[in-house]
This record gives structure tokens, C-alpha cells and sequence, in this order.
């Protein structure tokens, strides 16, 4: 697999420093931030959903803060099922768009699966969703299929994107 940290910004750092001070699993105690940032965006996951979603005994979770005790600035949720991992939601607040933060997650998160042996990742977005779709291509993702009328409010095809994650 292509090393993701190539694209990040200049001065950005990935990998262990990363995990230790700005990218680390989500926890209960971040919740209320967590539906706050959701409650902004569309097809929101309720607080009781985001509670789920930490609980899944085949899910994980990342955050990103700028430092240790800052506010969340964005958080990716999966699974991971046998050998096959789905990104189910990736998110960035609003001021925090465009520094590389959902890149820097979603590299920590195909590093993790890489490491526990994944075939490949996958995931839907909505079709007119071009800044996710900008974002999973940048990664290495490639369009796979399409689920019409997939997602409510407003209606709309669901694009299905997917990246291996075995050496070649
Ligand atoms: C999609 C989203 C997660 C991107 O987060 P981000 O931190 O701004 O993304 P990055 O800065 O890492 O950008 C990585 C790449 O994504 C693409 N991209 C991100 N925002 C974009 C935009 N507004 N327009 C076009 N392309 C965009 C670009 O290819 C970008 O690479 P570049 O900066 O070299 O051009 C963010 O816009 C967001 O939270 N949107 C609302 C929630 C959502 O739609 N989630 C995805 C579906 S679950």
C-alpha cells in the first residue's frame, strides 16, 4: 500500500506522534461534541446512534484535535467484519475544512486496518457529496458501483467506493 502521509500538509505529522497527541479513539466523554458537530451536517447520527456506534464490539473510531485538551475537529467512525472494513462516517468541522484533517484520519484508520491484515476498505457517499468523493479518490479509492435512491433527505444515489488494502 502507497504510504498516505506523502499528502499531508507541510509541517503535519501522522503515524505514532500523531496518535499520541492528536489522533486517538473516540470515548463516551466526547458525545456531546460529537452530536453538536453531527447535528450541522446531513444524515446526522443522534446522540443515542453515536453512542452505538462507540459501543460496536466490530467498530472503531478516531478523533482529531489540533492538541491533546482541544475541541474535537473531526472524527471517522468504521467496522471491520472477517478481512472487510466500511468507513461509515467521516467528519470535519466546518472551520477546520481544507488543513488535511479528514485525510489524516482516514490515513490513521487504513493504517490500522493495513496492520490488522485487511482485504480492502469500503464505504457509500452520496453522489453529489464531489468534496468525500475528492477526498476517498485523493486516498486511493476507486468507484466500485451505485445504489440508487439509497440515501433520504433530500433523495439521492449512493456512490459505493473501495480500496485494497493487500500488497501487491
Ligand atoms: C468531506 C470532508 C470530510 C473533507 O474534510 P477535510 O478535512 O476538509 O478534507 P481534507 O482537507 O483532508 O481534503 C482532502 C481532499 O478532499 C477533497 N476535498 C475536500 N474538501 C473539498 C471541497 N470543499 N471541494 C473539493 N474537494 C474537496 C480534495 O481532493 C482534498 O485534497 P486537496 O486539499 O489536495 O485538494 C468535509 O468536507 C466534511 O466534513 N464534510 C461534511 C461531512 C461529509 O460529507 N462526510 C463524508 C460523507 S460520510
Amino acid at each position: 500500500m502507497e504510504k498516505p502521509e506523502k499528502d499531508f500538509p507541510k509541517g503535519a505529522t501522522c503515524g505514532q506522534s500523531a496518535k499520541i497527541s492528536q489522533i486517538a479513539p473516540l470515548a463516551e466523554s466526547d458525545l456531546a461534541q460529537l452530536t453538536a458537530l453531527e447535528a450541522s451536517g446531513l444524515s446526522p447520527w443522534s446522540s443515542k446512534q453515536l453512542s452505538q456506534e462507540l459501543g460496536l464490539a466490530h467498530g472503531w473510531h478516531f478523533g482529531y484535535r489540533k492538541q491533546q485538551t482541544d475541541p474535537l475537529c473531526g472524527y471517522i467512525f468504521g467496522t471491520l467484519v472477517t478481512d472487510q472494513a466500511e468507513i461509515r462516517k467521516i467528519a470535519v468541522a466546518p472551520e477546520c475544512r481544507r488543513q488535511g484533517v479528514a485525510s489524516r484520519l482516514l490515513a490513521e484508520a487504513l493504517v490500522m486496518l493495513t496492520a490488522k491484515k485487511t482485504s480492502y476498505c469500503f464505504l457509500e457517499v452520496r453522489e453529489s457529496n464531489q468534496s468525500a468523493i475528492g477526498l476517498y479518490r485523493k486516498a486511493g479509492f476507486t468507484v466500485s458501483g451505485k445504489r440508487k435512491n439509497y440515501y433520504d433527505h433530500p433523495k439521492e444515489n449512493a456512490i459505493i467506493m473501495e480500496k485494497s488494502l493487500e500488497k501487491h
